[in-house]
């Protein structure tokens, strides 16, 4: 019998506070037409003052339940990826868990920056496959105003906070669930690149938590060519083409590397869910976040075929491929 965990319920949180790039424009040197013409970014959230991860995370985590129609006693599994943590330790994860009341099972972070949620989707996958859980939450989670350096204008103009998540279930693959849930994961990493897109900081090296550091054009020049790989992976591990993908979920980083990755894949952009715009690069958080809009706004039905990628620090890489 094979056993696929299938998506059965979305979820999103955007903090409240939305900054627009004129307001940045007052803060650094910058401005609406250079941020919006490099980037495609217009605005983000912000987190207010005192609202962390885990608030975010929590947030999220109760619109996927509900959406899925599932309680918090029912989940076996919580993987939370967060690069933006509450506290070094314990987990962000066991936190959320604590809040929703969830007794049973595991809890954990995993962090993979920008890739998190496809590790995290990957992880949660691989134990409901194993049958070591049935039902599980898959959150990503960041506050990334938190590490960045607001005087660099090359980079604090990129981010912004949210959180993202969804509920997987273990499901036969039998009978019309046939070909429905994740039927691939990819993850990748390049420990080689660690020194392009980094923090400076952290418990071990600097007792500081640090502010982000990015070679931004570098980083940008390895994710057009990254993603497109472990996009042809996918599609080749499943015996498709581009044209059998119904959505593209992205990772929302810039507006231009995924005008990139549908050129190089030859999929029109229309099939490229697209948020950047108005919640900028939310790491872990931008593909669980752009998922749950697209379902919620009808976009996404049932039976499409979602593809799923993401790259970020490390380097880190990776892809789903989802029957919804
Ligand atoms: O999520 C993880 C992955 N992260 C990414 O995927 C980010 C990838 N990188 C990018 O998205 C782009 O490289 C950026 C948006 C970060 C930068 O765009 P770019 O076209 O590569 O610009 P650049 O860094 O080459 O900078 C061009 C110019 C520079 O001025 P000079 O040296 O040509 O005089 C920068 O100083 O733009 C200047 N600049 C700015 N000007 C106005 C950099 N940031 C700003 C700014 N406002 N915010």
């Amino acid at each position: 019998m094979v056993v696929r965990s299938q998506i059965i319920g979305c979820g999103s949180y955007l903090p409240a506070r939305v900054v627009t790039n004129r307001e940045l424009a007052e803060m650094v040197d910058t401005s609406d037409a250079w941020i919006a013409e490099r980037t495609g970014i217009r605005q983000r959230h912000i987190a207010a003052e005192g609202e962390t991860t885990a608030d975010l995370a929590t947030q999220a985590a109760l619109s996927a339940l509900q959406a899925a129609e599932v309680s918090a006693a029912d989940l076996d599994l919580l993987v939370l990826a967060t690069a933006t943590p509450d506290h070094t330790f314990p987990s962000t994860a066991t936190k959320v868990q604590g809040r929703l009341g969830m007794t049973r099972g595991a809890a954990f972070d995993v962090q993979a920056v920008c890739s998190g949620f496809l590790y995290a989707l990957a992880t949660a996958d691989n134990f409901i496959r194993a049958g070591q859980a049935r039902t599980a939450l898959v959150i990503g989670a960041e506050t990334f105003s938190r590490i960045l350096d607001w005087n660099d204008r090359g980079t604090c103009v990129l981010f912004g906070d949210g959180a993202g998540a969804v509920v997987l279930r273990a499901a036969e693959a039998a009978g019309t669930n046939r070909d429905r849930g994740i039927l691939s994961t990819h993850l990748h990493s390049d420990g080689r690149y660690h020194d392009l897109l980094y923090v400076d900081g952290g418990p071990s090296s600097t007792q500081t938590v640090g502010h982000l550091r990015m070679e931004g054009r570098e980083v940008f020049r390895h994710a057009i060519v990254n993603l497109a790989e472990v996009v042809g992976e996918a599609l080749q591990a499943n015996g498709l083409t581009a044209a059998d993908i119904d959505w593209v979920v992205p990772h929302q980083a810039n507006r231009r590397i995924l005008e990139g990755t549908a050129k190089k894949l030859g999929l029109p952009l229309e099939r490229m869910v697209i948020s950047v715009e108005r919640h900028a690069n939310t790491s872990a958080a931008s593909v669980p976040l752009a998922l749950a809009e697209a379902v919620g706004e009808g976009r996404i039905k049932s039976g499409d075929l979602l593809l799923l990628e993401a790259m970020g620090g490390g380097f880190t890489w990776g892809s789903a491929l989802v029957r919804y």
